[in-house]
């Protein structure tokens, strides 16, 4: 089809209703030209419930949708496969659910921990985010679905979210808080959408900058840019940059910035109808790739078996053993006669709250159920709580004031819990095998909020003192989206393990880890420190900015394990790192030219996954997840694509190093 044709063909008023949204997640179409509305859904770990046309009321039957782990999880498995095989589910779900756009993956750079939306994030490393989110989109748009790249750019906080104005450098922007977007856009993202905040001075939904400049000119960008929801504050500093759908919160459709306003700006000439034509003819191509103007569309599916396969492979892959002493995992399932269980975490589910990612599941297995439901019968299963954390109800959001603040969930502060504490030390003291597990809920990972700090909540840290002190064979699970404080317990205890939020197969995953069904393969997609102000952001004072509303990115480029490394900071657990129930070896260096080439090999007992990871002068540059069998050898290949002079090193994490060389 003619795109130009049929721009010619629309009226102003139709232009207009193309770009704006004329519901809270969707746009006007043009019947009478074959112009489907545009359908957009949260988010990034399945699709979001249906709502009212005009209000945030959800109104969904039949609904329920596959739970994917979040970013930080894919991230952890260090899987480009796993990605793309996890984009196909999001993808195929979100066109069985009738939407054209998911409003996913977000890839903000994690630097700080206490950022409250970490957790849909992937990493604090750019080539890392840029390998995963590249598959990931290939997969999402394989199901004639536009993936939304988000939140471009540079939106790495909560606190003053709508607009905190971003001082950063361009090194440091280009370095570490673009390549994620750039190589979604050369993956061929059919949207991306722009971050609240402003960088700069500027709004990033009327950067020129960023949308025309960067995005356009010179990453090449095709698609459309959607404005985060409620993220435009004028008609003509929007209407002449490269923003194409303003989309927001509010039931006053006619008056968004890009509707009427805009009508009337381009009728008294302060904003020219061209500019409204490139962003339609945006929209248009938009709609002709995702086969909506005629042509056979793909159906999509949700919540089948398949996909829920898919969501535990992930998650199997996304467990990260951090500690391990005296082998006490995995636990032998034969020898098991009884097994304790303490903690909030255990029962807790994550699903449904925390903001747009929230998410309505068939169901979601819990550790305590994954770890019942594999130990089977013969092993008798105690759970007691051990701490008091909140529990919430859902409401209508639209029974208070609408706002992009998450209100839709009424809290309600723990109870008194002297009691679960003591009779947790008390069972822990007589159980031989006891697993503790807690660290964070939605309550703390969540939209528009960022912690405070990195101390678990709860008094987490006084009960697993106790507990370690009677039961120092504990294990140690921790369940959050962000790095928590751990240096209390952390060198006495003997075995950790730390799972993102892993999507509804989460239980079952990591019960196949603790038991040994699964050889954990995950590995850390950012730093843990000992303390806060160990990273960068927190220990030059800048986060989260200052009260003239501005944060100044001072760190440059040392971001994540990049200042650790430089500052000569011992973390507690290192970007990159993540432990086996085998043991890997590295050897046969070679280097030819800009071609890397070396052996891993397995030197343990059991088959396991290996990911060897390639750092060069400026950080991750490459790396490969590898299959081994007992005893197995494989040669890993890697290529420097612009070779020039450079030190390089090669291990299991980022201070696991195993072999050194340079490129001549
Ligand atoms: C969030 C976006 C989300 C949008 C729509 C905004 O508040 O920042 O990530 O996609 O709401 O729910």
């Amino acid at each position: 089809m003619n795109l130009e044709n049929l721009l010619n063909r629309l009226t102003l008023e139709e232009k207009i209703g193309m770009i704006h949204g004329c519901g809270i997640f969707e746009t006007a179409g043009v019947p009478r030209l074959g112009i489907p509305p545009l359908k957009f859904s949260d988010g990034p770990m399945g699709v979001r419930n249906e709502f009212m046309q005009d209000r945030w009321v959800p109104i969904g039957k039949n609904d329920s949708i596959t739970y994917l782990p979040s970013g930080g999880a894919l991230a952890a498995a260090w899987s480009p496969e796993l990605a793309y095989r996890q984009g196909q589910v999001l993808g195929a779900e979100a066109r069985g659910r009738g939407k054209d756009v998911i409003l996913g993956p977000g890839i903000n750079i994690k630097r700080s921990p206490l950022c409250g939306r970490n957790f849909e994030y992937m990493s604090e490393d750019p080539h890392l985010i840029a390998q995963i989110v590249a598959p990931l989109i290939r997969g999402i748009q394989e199901s004639d679905v536009a993936a939304c790249v988000k939140h471009f750019a540079v939106n790495n906080q909560e606190t003053k979210r709508m607009d905190i104005d971003v001082e950063i450098d361009e090194a440091a922007m280009r370095e570490i808080y673009l390549p994620g977007f750039e190589a979604a856009v050369k993956e061929g993202v059919h949207t991306v959408m722009c971050a609240y905040n402003k960088v700069r001075g500027h709004y990033a939904g009327h950067s020129a900058e960023l949308l025309d400049k960067i995005l356009r000119d010179e990453w090449g960008f095709e698609g459309a840019v959607v404005s985060d929801w409620g993220a435009i504050h004028d008609t003509a500093e929007a209407a002449k940059v490269g923003m194409d759908i303003e989309m927001s919160y509010t039931p006053d459709f006619d008056d968004y910035y890009f509707a009427k306003p805009l009508l009337k700006a381009v009728r008294d000439g302060s904003v020219s109808e061209s500019d409204i034509d490139k962003k339609v003819l945006n929209v248009l191509r938009l709609m002709q790739k995702l086969n909506m103007l005629g042509g056979e569309r793909k159906r999509g599916c949700y919540n089948i078996p398949q996909h829920r396969a898919v969501a535990y492979d992930v998650a199997a892959e996304s467990v990260i053993l951090l500690k391990n002493e005296e082998k006490l995992l995995p636990l032998k399932p034969e020898k098991l006669k009884n097994l304790l269980i303490i903690g909030d975490n255990a029962t807790r589910y994550h699903a449904e709250i925390g903001g747009s990612a929230e998410l309505k599941v068939l169901y979601e297995i819990h550790p305590l159920l994954g770890i019942s439901g594999r130990l089977g019968g013969n092993c008798e299963v105690t759970y007691t709580r051990g701490y008091a954390a909140e529990t919430y109800e859902l409401f209508d959001c639209n029974t208070h004031e609408i706002s992009p603040e998450i209100n839709n969930v009424k809290i309600h502060p723990p109870k008194p819990d002297e009691d679960l504490r003591r009779e947790a030390v008390r069972l822990a003291a007589e159980y031989e095998n006891v697993i503790f597990t807690g660290g964070l809920n939605h309550l703390q990972d969540r939209e528009c909020f960022d912690r405070e700090d990195m101390t678990l909540p709860y008094r987490q840290d006084d009960l697993i003192e106790e507990l370690l002190a009677v039961n120092p064979n504990m294990i140690i699970i921790m369940h959050a989206g962000s790095p928590v404080d751990m240096s209390r317990w952390a060198s006495k205890a003997k075995a950790i393990v730390w799972s993102y939020y892993a999507g509804c197969e989460g239980g079952h995953a990591l019960a196949d880890v603790l038991l040994g069904n699964v050889n954990p393969s995950g590995h850390l997609p950012e730093t843990f420190a000992v303390k806060l102000n160990d990273y960068s952001s927190h220990s030059i004072g800048e986060f989260p900015g200052g009260e003239d509303g501005k944060v100044r990115y001072s760190e440059g480029n040392k971001v994540g394990y990049r200042h650790f490394d430089t500052a000569n900071t011992e973390p507690l657990f290192p970007f990159g790192h993540g432990l086996s129930y085998t043991q890997f070896a590295l050897s046969e260096l070679s280097v030819n030219g800009a071609e890397i080439e070396c052996a891993v090999e397995n030197i343990g007992a059991i088959p396991g996954k290996a990911v060897v990871q390639l750092y060069a002068e400026n950080g991750l540059y490459a790396f490969k997840k590898i299959p081994l069998n007992a005893g197995e050898k494989k040669q890993v290949q890697f290529t420097f694509e612009m070779p020039e002079k450079q030190k390089f090193r090669i291990g299991f994490s980022s201070r696991d190093i195993r072999l050194t060389g340079e490129i001549k």
